[in-house]
C-alpha cells in the first residue's frame, strides 16, 4: 500500500492524487483521499485504480489538507467499504495506514465492544481506538501515542482531525514513511517518489515515532513524547527519473535502461587503478565471514542465486542463498561467522526487514544491496552498497535486477583482489562488453516479439530450461512470465525435467532453453531432445561463438561466462513484455502484484 497527506496553502486534490497516482506500484485494489477544509473532511474512494477514484473526486471542493492512500489488500477484500481513509464513529478522526496490526481483534474485544465498526480492516480498529481514549479525556496526541503503544505490528499512518485544520498526525512503525518538507507546506509520503514533483528534501522517520506535521513545521516525538531532532536530506533524483517519456510502457523503458545503468555501475564501483574498487570495511567484513548468506524475495533472489555462484567462485567464500520468509521462521544452522546480505531492490520488503532485525539481534554483520537510498533496509544495515538504477516504475523487476547482480558481481571481483586470488579476466572491460551485448539485444526487439509471438500467444503454461547459471536465469524468466502475462511457467533445471515434470510436456507445449554455459552445452541439449521427442514447442537460446549451433532461435553477443546471466536477462525480459502484450495484459501494473511488499 502508499500513503500520502499534504498540508498547505495549495489545492491539495490534485497534489494528493498524483502522489497517488506515483505510488500505484505498491497496491492498487482500491484508491481513496480525503481533504478537508472549512466544510469538515470529505473522503471519497473507490475499487480499482487511482483513475477510477480521481473520476469520483468533487471537482468543486477546495482544501489546503489532505490524505490519501492506494491499497494492497491484506484484510477484507479490495471494495470501496474496505478502502482507506476510515473514520472514527463520531466522523472526527480519519485516517489511513499502511502495514498490518497483528492485534487487531484483540483490540476490538478489549476496548471497542460498543462500536460498530463500519469495515472489516484492522485499520478501522485504530482510528476508532483513538477516538476512544479521546473520549476518555486524552489529548489527540496523547490517544494516538497510547493507540500506537498497545498495537502489535506495521503501520504507516497518516490522520486528520476535523476539530483541528492545522495538523496531520503521522505514526511509523516497520512500513516505510517520509515527511516531506517544503516552503509554505509539508507532506507525507511512503516513498520521496510520491511526492518528488512538490519537494526533493525529506526527513527519515524511524520506528515508534509519531509527527505532528503542520503547514510551517514538523515535529518528531517518540511514543512516549520525548522531541526527536532529525534534519532533511536531498534525494538525488530528479522528478524527470520518474516519467516513462515516449515509452508505451515503464517496463520497456526501463528494459531500455538497463546498458547504461551497467555502465554507471562502472564509473560509481570504479577505483583509483582503473578496476572495481567497493568500500575497504565492506571487503574486509566479507572476507573475514566464514560463510555469507543471501537474503531476499522474488526478482531479488533469482539475482542472489547468480550472485552466489559468482562469489563461490571468483571469491572462493561460501554462500548460501535464502528465501526470506522461509530463513526467518525456519533458520538453518548456522556458520560460525556468517555475513549477511540483503537483496532488496525497493529497501523496504518486510520478509527481508524481518530476517534483518533477527540476525541484528544475534549480533551478526549485515550487508544491503538495495536501490533506494535512506530506505529502511539501507538504513538498518551495518554496510550498504547502492544499485544506481535509478527509480523502477514498473512492477516486474528489470534494471534493478541486472543491477544486482552487476554488484554482487563487484563483490565477487573485489573480494578475491583483497585475498590477493589471481583473476584470469578484466573485470571491468568484462562488464563494459556485457553492456555492449545488452545494447544488441535490445537492438533484436523485433526478433524477440516473434519469438514470443510464435511460442507464447496462445498457451496457458510454458517452461525454461537451463543448467548451472542458466537455471537461475530460467527461474527470472519463469517469474517474469508469470507476473506480466499470467502464463503458467517454471524456471526448471535441465536435468531435473525428467525426474517428474515432464509428464506436463504435450504436443505444443513451450519448452525454451538457455544455453550459454559450454561445459553443460550438451547436456542441456540432450534436455531440448527429450521434450521435442514429446512434442514440445523448443527454442534455444544460446551464445555466439561458445555454444551457439545452427538452428538456435536465439543467438546472444559472447561475453565472460560468469556474466551470461547478465545478457540473458534481456531476452527474458523482452520475451515476457511482448507475451504479456499479446495477451493483453496490463504491463506496469499486473493484477494482484505490489512493487513493494511492505507487510510480511
Ligand atoms: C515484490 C515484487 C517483486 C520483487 C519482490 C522483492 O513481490 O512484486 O518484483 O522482486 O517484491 O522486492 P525487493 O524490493 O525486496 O527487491
Amino acid at each position: 500500500c502508499g500513503i500520502v497527506g499534504y498540508i498547505g496553502n495549495e489545492d491539495a486534490r490534485d497534489i494528493l492524487l498524483n502522489g497517488l497516482s506515483n505510488l500505484e506500484y505498491r497496491g492498487y485494489d482500491s484508491a481513496g483521499i480525503a481533504l478537508q477544509n472549512a466544510g469538515g473532511v470529505h473522503i471519497f474512494k473507490e475499487k480499482g485504480r487511482i483513475a477510477a477514484l480521481r473520476s469520483i473526486v468533487d471537482p468543486e471542493i477546495q482544501a489546503t489538507q489532505g490524505i490519501g492512500h492506494t491499497r494492497w489488500a491484506t484484510h477484507g477484500e479490495p471494495n470501496r467499504r474496505n478502502a482507506h481513509p476510515h473514520q472514527s464513529a463520531s466522523g472526527r478522526f480519519t485516517i489511513v495506514h499502511n502495514g498490518v496490526i497483528e492485534n487487531y481483534a484483540q483490540l476490538r474485544d478489549q476496548y471497542l465492544g460498543k462500536v460498530s465498526l463500519k469495515s472489516d480492516t484492522d485499520t478501522e480498529v485504530v482510528v476508532q481506538l483513538i477516538e476512544h481514549f479521546v473520549d476518555g479525556g486524552l489529548e489527540v496526541e496523547e490517544a494516538l501515542r497510547k493507540t500506537l503503544k498497545l498495537v502489535d505490528g506495521s503501520y504507516g499512518i497518516a490522520m486528520l482531525d476535523a476539530e483541528n485544520s492545522d495538523v496531520i498526525y503521522v505514526g511509523k512503525n516497520k512500513s516505510p514513511l517520509l515527511i516531506g518538507i517544503g516552503d509554505g507546506f509539508n507532506v507525507v509520503a511512503s516513498d520521496a517518489t510520491a511526492m518528488i514533483q512538490q519537494t526533493k528534501r525529506y526527513v527519515e522517520l524511524m520506528d515508534e515515532e509519531i509527527v505532528l506535521l503542520s503547514r510551517n513545521g514538523y515535529v518528531i516525538k517518540d511514543l512516549d513524547g520525548n522531541v526527536k531532532n532529525r534534519e532533511p536530506y536531498t534525494v538525488s533524483f530528479d522528478a524527470r527519473d520518474t516519467e516513462k517519456g515516449a515509452y508505451p510502457h515503464y517496463m520497456l523503458k526501463e528494459i531500455d535502461e538497463q546498458p547504461a545503468v551497467l555502465r554507471r555501475l562502472l564509473q560509481e564501483y570504479k577505483g583509483k587503478t582503473g578496476s572495481i574498487a567497493i568500500d575497504p570495511a565492506i571487503t574486509r567484513a566479507i572476507s573475514e565471514a566464514d560463510r555469507l548468506y543471501i537474503i531476499a524475495c522474488g526478482t531479488s533472489y533469482h539475482a542472489g542465486l547468480v550472485g552466489r555462484q559468482l562469489i563461490e567462485q571468483i571469491a572462493q567464500i561460501p554462500t548460501e542463498v535464502h528465501i526470506s520468509s522461509e530463513f526467518s521462521y525456519n533458520m538453518p544452522l548456522l556458520s560460525k561467522k556468517p555475513l549477511f546480505i540483503f537483496i532488496s531492490q525497493s529497501g523496504e520488503t518486510a520478509d527481508s526487514r524481518a530476517v534483518l532485525v533477527k540476525v541484528k539481534k544475534l549480533g551478526y554483520p549485515t550487508l544491503t544491496l538495495t536501490n533506494v537510498e535512506g530506505s529502511t533496509l539501507y538504513r538498518e544495515a551495518d554496510y550498504k552498497m547502492l544499485l544506481f538504477a535509478g527509480p523502477e516504475i514498473a512492477v516486474a523487476s528489470t534494471k534493478a535486477y541486472t543491477a544486482q547482480m552487476a554488484v554482487l558481481s563487484f563483490i565477487a571481483v573485489a573480494v578475491a583482489q583483497g585475498k590477493g586470488i589471481k583473476l584470469d579476466f578484466d573485470p571491468v572491460h568484462e562488464l563494459s562488453l556485457v553492456a555492449q551485448a545488452m545494447e544488441r539485444m535490445i537492438d533484436e526487439k523485433a526478433l524477440l516479439k516473434e519469438a514470443a509471438c510464435d511460442y507464447l500467444s496462445v498457451t496457458r503454461n510454458a517452461f525454461y530450461i537451463g543448467r548451472g547459471l542458466d537455471y537461475y536465469v530460467c527461474m527470472e524468466a519463469a517469474l517474469k512470465l508469470k507476473e506480466i502475462s499470467y502464463i503458467q511457467a517454471e524456471g526448471f533445471a535441465g536435468g531435473e525435467l525428467k525426474h517428474g515434470t515432464i509428464a506436463l510436456i504435450e504436443d505444443g507445449t513451450p519448452v525454451l532453453a538457455f544455453a550459454t554455459q559450454e561445459n553443460v552445452n550438451n547436456s542441456i541439449r540432450n534436455n531440448v531432445q527429450e521434450v521435442t521427442a514429446r512434442g514440445a514447442h523448443t527454442a534455444i537460446i544460446s551464445m555466439e561463438g561458445v555454444t551457439a549451433q545452427p538452428g538456435d532461435k536465439i543467438v546472444l553477443p559472447k561475453v565472460h561466462k560468469s556474466f551470461t546471466p547478465l545478457v540473458s536477462a534481456i531476452p527474458l525480459q523482452l520475451i515476457a513484455y511482448y507475451a504479456a502484450l499479446q495477451h493483453e495484459c496490463d504491463v506496469d501494473k499486473p493484477r494482484n502484484l505490489a512493487k513493494s511488499v511492505t507487510v510480511e
